[in-house]
């Protein structure tokens, strides 16, 4: 098969508008009168409508495809598909009057313009102002304001004309944008889809006509190549593919790619297509790719252009749309979901919120529902990213509270806040420090306790299985022997009496964490089996993982250099060097990172959490 070859124009649109203001209305009206709406479906709007003038209730065909949709899922956008002679359409629609921001925002990231409802009896309202304000952060460049209603005001023009002057006014800062209006009538159809007799001084197209004509980039790059794994497809013994969507750039056999985060170079083997290879794949068509090396990828690595690397970093400013009626927590705990992946974030500062009548930034400690402001955000591990403005798919970012499941930002990645201090945006991670307070349903804790030789994998399970829990709802905290030996244990060494110390030190931090029914995973050479075994003793709530890899593989691996200079003599009491490691003998879980992946070692600790968490035996 040839692959993507670009079809008539496609235009994929959003719409934006207050409660009643008639947004249904005019979706299902541009659905029904250009047929892309099933004859069941009009069945059964014909049946509930209200015979009342004999007039079809349209905004049925939406809203009742949106319940439909609305049982399955929380948040997410539904797409409408319809076509023209002239032009195909995507509309993206989401549920909830009362999310207006959320709608907007979870479609935005691809559409190319926004149609603003505005009720010709109220006029401009705060909410136009902020979804104007809203669609032009999101990158969107072509706005309609469609003033709705105008037959309940006589179809009088200079109520038209003075929602156009407004609009223009208070949007006059927003540059590069074209904004286009248009008077219509959703209910009877004037000006949607046929130009209304009813305003013979509207001498410019319908609706649908402007958004048969208006100009799309059609001809912009697709960009940098961007390849997020949503899944690993295998088939029998050979056959691994990466199944995921084409977020920008163009796939090809032969290709260059990196893997990231581990940076294994690679070339593209095939693109498959079901049952069809493709010679080229383009956004946002989603494909399985093989590669000619055996890599290890999961879901959440990314497959990119070696050329074009996007941005890696657990540091950024970001813009931030909060949609929650609770306000933002600085420094609490929250998930973020990224391409494919979730991963535990935290607002390390809020900059300024805008002021949406003078839209002038202004300071403020926290965002509320509806705020869109500036923030400084980390993440417990590096995100691989472009800026939004660069890649609007790659630079945005949902925020989700851990606790209730909801989603409460869209954000949107404007900087990477690494430093010259901190040249990487690596930092270890920065435990947060106060989340919610316990709640009694998750009395009991747990500590789960990574023991292993240095370069084992320990630190690396450990971060894959903190996201891995946050996303389950568990609440968790790290205890990272590097982390706690800068900030609390810095007065020890590594003699015996020392290790022994730290350990016992780590294992208080965990044992009052697990008071607080919290998991606290800690994750610590700990070499010597008898305080371990003290530790099983006092606490009870105790999963021992033995981190395993031979001496050889941890010294090849070397990570952090240290193994070369303790060989060199530079290093005295090296743990497997000159310093015993006192294997546990029946660890609860073992993980074998020489020959085992990271996906299947967090797994079996995961199981063992959630097991212990959330039991499947009474
Ligand atoms: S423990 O033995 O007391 O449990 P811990 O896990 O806290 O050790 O710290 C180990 C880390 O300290 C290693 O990953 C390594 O980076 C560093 N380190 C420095 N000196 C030594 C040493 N002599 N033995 C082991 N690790 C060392």
């Amino acid at each position: 098969m040839s692959g993507d070859t670009p079809g008539k124009g496609l235009l994929r649109l959003l719409t934006a508008g207050s409660v009643d203001d008639g947004k249904s209305t005019l979706i299902g009206r541009l659905l029904y009168e250009s047929g892309g709406v099933y004859d069941d479906q009009l069945e059964s709007v014909r049946k509930a409508s209200t015979q009342k003038n004999a007039v079809l209730d349209l905004s049925l065909i939406t809203d009742g495809l949106r319940a439909e949709r609305e049982q399955a899922i929380t948040i997410d956008v539904a797409y409408r598909y319809f076509s023209t002679a002239k032009r195909q359409f995507i509309i993206a629609d989401a549920p909830g009057h009362e999310q207006y921001t959320r709608n907007m925002v979870t479609g935005a990231t691809t559409a190319d313009l926004a149609v603003l409802l505005v009720d010709a009896r109220k006029g401009i309202l705060e909410q136009t102002r902020r979804h104007a304000y809203v669609s032009w952060l999101l990158g969107i460049r072509q706005v309609v304001v469609a003033v709705n209603k105008m037959d309940l005001v006589n179809f009088d023009s200079r109520i038209f004309v003075d929602i156009r002057s407004k609009f223009q006014e208070c949007t006059g800062f927003m540059d590069k944008v074209d904004r286009h209006f248009v008077p219509v009538s959703a209910l009877n159809g004037d000006n949607v889809v046929w130009r209304s007799p009813a305003m013979p001084w509207y001498a410019g197209p319908s609706l649908l006509e402007l958004l048969e004509t208006v100009t799309i980039n059609e001809n912009h790059s697709p960009g940098d190549f961007r390849f997020p794994v949503q899944n690993v497809i295998r088939l029998g013994q050979d056959f691994r593919g990466y199944a995921g969507q084409v977020v920008s750039g163009v796939v090809k056999p032969g290709q260059k790619v990196v893997a990231l985060p581990s940076g294994q170079r690679t070339t593209i083997d095939k693109v498959h297509f079901y049952h069809q290879t493709l010679d080229e794949a383009h956004p946002p068509r989603s494909v399985v790719l093989t590669v000619s090396d055996h890599l290890d990828l999961g879901r959440g690595d990314m497959l990119v252009d070696p050329e074009r690397m996007p941005q890696v970093s657990q540091h950024v400013a970001a813009n931030l749309i909060w949609m929650s009626s609770v306000p933002l927590r600085p420094n609490a705990p929250y998930l973020m979901k990224h391409m494919t992946q979730v991963l535990c974030c935290s607002i390390a500062q809020v900059v300024s919120k805008l002021d949406i009548h003078t839209f002038e930034d202004i300071a403020v400690d926290t965002l509320r529902l509806n705020d869109i402001g500036a923030v400084e955000m980390e993440m417990h591990k590096p995100i691989c990213f472009d800026f939004y403005a660069c890649n609007r798919a790659m630079g945005s970012f949902i925020m989700i509270d851990p606790a209730s499941s909801d989603t409460v930002a869209a954000g949107m990645i404007l900087r990477n806040c690494a430093t010259p201090s901190d040249p990487s945006g690596l930092r270890p991670f920065s435990a947060v420090p106060y989340g919610p307070r316990p709640e009694p349903s998750q009395a009991k804790g747990l500590a789960v306790w990574l023991t292993g030789l240095s370069g084992s994998g320990k630190t690396t399970i450990c971060n894959a299985v903190f996201t891995e829990i946050l996303a389950r709802g568990i609440r968790v905290e790290m205890l990272d022997a590097d982390v706690v030996r800068k900030h609390l244990n810095s007065d020890l060494g590594f003699s015996k009496r020392d290790r022994d110390e730290n350990v016992r030190r780590l294992g208080f931090l965990a044992e009052l964490l697990t008071r607080h029914g919290v998991l606290a995973l800690v994750a610590a050479i700990s070499p010597y089996r008898a305080v371990r075994d003290d530790l099983r003793r006092s606490m009870g709530n105790f999963v021992e993982v033995y981190v395993n890899a031979p001496l050889s593989v941890c010294e090849e691996r070397d990570p952090k250099g240290l193994y070369k200079r303790a060989r060199a003599g530079e290093i005295a009491g090296f743990t497997g060097i000159d310093d015993p490691y006192e294997a546990p003998l029946s660890p609860e879980v073992q993980c074998d990172t020489a020959v085992e992946s990271i996906k299947t070692c967090t797994d079996k600790v995961v199981t063992a959490i959630v097991e212990f968490f959330l039991p499947t035996k009474p």
